[in-house]
């Protein structure tokens, strides 16, 4: 493969969606709790949560979904209707501009509905205090008119239950977060749940895969199963034209090398920030900025994409001076870490919740 025919963004392994994931991300959603692998607390959590209201005849409390890109918030979210047996109406914080626009969408709801808000955190305000009102009281005050002759006139919301996801938990608002009467925190999956995961997805393309390779493919995926799946089609483009089709370990292997993804789940940007970070500044501290501008990136996608994995797989530590290598990350590149690394609460940082880093990128 010549350079010219990578697609512009050449790494597999970005959390976010892309164009071209769409068919295949349809397609490889769980369609109801039992197909659905892994979180097993989060599913047990909300299969209470659904039975529960199931057997009062009543409308389940209003569910926040939080949790970094590609874990199955949507997927979730849409689980969550099919079981309720409701429809499920989509929006999501930027489509939410104007009050008016929620206002529309309540009022179209029938008693029952599941209204999924994506990226909540990104609601504009007045929705976001309209929101509050639909939320305890089925109610919304609709402002008609400007200045002093403006009225405010009630309209019922039929009873319904708002599903919330959020990648930024730690970006919502006190009000808003406690007007969810559940939380479910979707973590990343360990290498087994995605290797199931990957089955799965095998089974329902088409595509012959060995235990071994599919291992080795959840291996690389970095604990997310939308970057797992993407990774399966990659291998499997290589299956069929260099092989006869059959993915193997030594496919998998010889795939991921064409695609830069390494055992980790690094692919090269993530590499020469590790690189830079090591080389360059002797392990740090250095700020984003800087190592952005060493790698030849924007401060941002060093930041938002490179990052969070790198600080989760052990590699980089967040200190309040700049960003320090690890030991790990030393060993990674073949060098001696210097010998007083371990000093400056380091290890402390590492070991941290991964929930604290997200929320607080
Ligand atoms: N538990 C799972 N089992 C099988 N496949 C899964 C699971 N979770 C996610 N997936 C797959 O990963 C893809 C991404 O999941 P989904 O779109 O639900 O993630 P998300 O959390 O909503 O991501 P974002 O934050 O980017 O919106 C889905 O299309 C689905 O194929
Ligand atoms: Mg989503």
């Amino acid at each position: 493969m010549t350079d010219a025919d990578r697609p512009e963004d050449p790494s597999p392994v970005t959390a976010e969606v892309r164009p071209d994931d769409g068919d295949l991300d349809a397609s490889l959603r769980p369609k109801c709790l039992d197909d659905f692998i892994g979180q097993p607390r989060v599913r047990e959590q909300l299969h209470l949560v659904l039975q529960g209201a199931t057997q009062r005849g009543g409308t389940p409390d209003h569910i926040l979904l939080s949790g970094p890109p590609g874990l199955g918030k949507t997927s979730m979210a849409m689980i969550i209707a099919a079981e309720l047996g409701s429809a499920l109406r989509l929006t999501s914080g930027p489509a939410l501009e104007r009050a008016g626009d929620l206002a529309a969408m309540l009022s179209n709801l029938v008693e029952g509905d599941v209204l999924f808000i994506d990226e909540i955190h990104r609601i504009a305000r007045p929705a976001e205090e309209m929101l509050y009102l639909a939320m305890e009281d089925f109610r919304v005050d609709v402002v008609v008119g400007k200045g002093p002759g403006a009225t405010s006139i009630p309209l019922d919301v039929a009873p319904f239950t708002l599903v919330g996801a959020t990648t930024r938990s730690g970006a919502l608002t006190g009000p808003l977060r406690d007007r969810f009467g559940f939380t479910a925190h979707m973590d990343f999956y360990d290498p087994q749940e995605l290797q199931r995961i990957l089955t799965r997805s095998a089974g329902i393309l088409g595509v012959r895969i060995d235990a071994d390779a599919a291992a080795e493919i959840a291996g690389r995926s970095r604990g997310t199963p939308r970057i797992a799946n993407r990774l399966l089609r990659r291998v499997r483009d290589y299956a069929e034209v260099r092989a006869d089709g059959r993915v193997t370990l030594a496919v998998a292997r010889a795939a991921l090398d064409v695609y830069d993804v390494d055992e980790l789940g690094l692919d090269r940007l993530d590499r020469a920030v590790l690189g830079a970070l090591v080389r360059s500044f002797g392990g740090g501290p250095v700020g984003v900025s800087t190592l952005a501008v060493a790698v030849g990136e924007e401060p941002a996608t060093v930041e938002e994409v490179c990052e969070p994995y790198l600080v989760r797989a052990g590699m980089i530590a967040r200190t309040p001076r700049g960003r320090v290598a690890t030991a790990a990350a030393w060993e990674r590149l073949g060098l001696v870490p210097p010998p007083d690394l371990a000093v400056g609460g380091i290890a402390v940082r590492v070991n941290e919740p991964q929930r604290t880093l997200f929320d607080e990128s």
